[in-house]
């Protein structure tokens, strides 16, 4: 079976694709690369290609080869007997759409199938999911209430429905913001929420080879300079991630709990990363990411270091668990 990195996609987080694929091809050299452009198109690349690609996180990836549609591409993956490993975040690479054109030729890939990807990437749904399995989800406000909220709260934060990365993240703090949200809310479906004040924390979940799941060490985010969006995840270098996080025995529980809940309660599979506020009245649950950022400066990459698990390695399970 030939190991495949795709990466790119069509969705504004493929900037983040390309610097996780970086990270992979050199822990899997010998894997091919597949770039899966923003015309739903497959190219294959050269290593020194990707590795040449010196801001991953601003430009466009472009090294102009004529390429075949995705569908083709997934079609030649089967004949070829390929696994692809995702180096993929956001839109339909994250949402389950290209989970399933690989599910129904057959082609397998690393990671969730389908429908845990579908349930995850939306917010709406998978605070409803991870509400059942136990945890514990920010409040949702409807647009139409937003006005009464931000009197009663003072501060609001505004999210995409369905992104990632903190794109179209809008944090509420004054009533001008309010038209922002209304203004965005007109494009895309946006999840409301009053502003949780406290830590934010992300923990990992990994499944192995041997059968069994486990919870990473959590990570503490401190973001150097305002909150943690995607200048602060990419571009910035002040913000400090520290993992294992400095909570008390009792969180660092707690979070480890529920960022398996919110794994088991949408199926996923091979890995996820579910994020938190450690706030004062406990744990507020915010998102799974079932395709979480493997660059070399994202945040499962440092978990699973601390955990003992090396890079490779976990690539290495990954990919048995895909073709099982
Ligand atoms: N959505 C980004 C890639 C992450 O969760 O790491
Ligand atoms: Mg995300």
């Amino acid at each position: 079976m030939r190991t495949t990195i795709l990466f790119g996609g069509s969705n504004r987080e493929r900037l983040v694709s390309v610097a996780s694929a970086q990270a992979l091809h050199q822990a899997l050299p010998e894997a091919d690369l597949w770039w899966w452009d923003v015309e739903d198109k497959v190219h294959v690349v050269q290593s020194k290609q990707l590795l040449e690609h010196s801001r991953p996180f601003e430009d466009e990836f472009k090294p102009g080869t004529r390429g075949i549609p995705l569908a083709q591409a997934l079609d030649k993956a089967r004949t070829e007997d390929r696994v692809l490993v995702l180096s993929l975040h956001g839109g339909s690479a994250e949402n389950g759409e290209l989970q399933v054109m690989c599910e129904v030729r057959g082609v397998p890939f690393t990671g969730s199938g389908s429908a845990s990807s579908h349930l995850a990437f939306d917010k709406i749904a998978a605070k409803r999911f991870a509400a059942l399995g136990g945890v514990t989800p920010p409040d949702g406000i409807a647009l139409e209430n937003i006005d009464d909220a931000f009197a009663e709260y003072g501060r609001l934060i505004a999210k995409p429905a369905r992104d990632g990365s903190s794109y179209g993240l809008i944090f509420v703090n004054a009533k001008q913001d309010l038209v922002a949200v209304r203004n965005a809310a007109r494009h895309e479906e946006y999840v409301i929420e009053p502003y949780i004040a406290g830590v934010e924390a992300t923990c990992g979940v990994l499944e192995r080879t041997d059968g069994s799941i486990i919870p990473l060490p959590p990570i503490e985010i401190i973001p150097g300079e305002g909150n943690f969006d995607y200048a602060a995840k990419y571009l910035l270098k002040s913000t400090q991630e520290i993992c294992p996080g400095r909570f008390t025995a009792e969180v660092t529980e707690a979070l480890k709990t529920q960022a398996m809940a919110a794994h088991r309660a949408m199926s996923c599979t091979g890995y996820s990363r579910s994020d938190f506020i450690v706030s004062e009245k406990g744990l507020v649950y915010l998102e799974t990411n079932t395709l979480p950022g493997l660059t070399k400066s994202s945040l499962y990459p440092k978990a699973l270091k601390a955990e003992g698990i090396a890079f490779p390695d976990f690539l290495r399970e990954l990919i048995e668990l895909a073709v099982r």
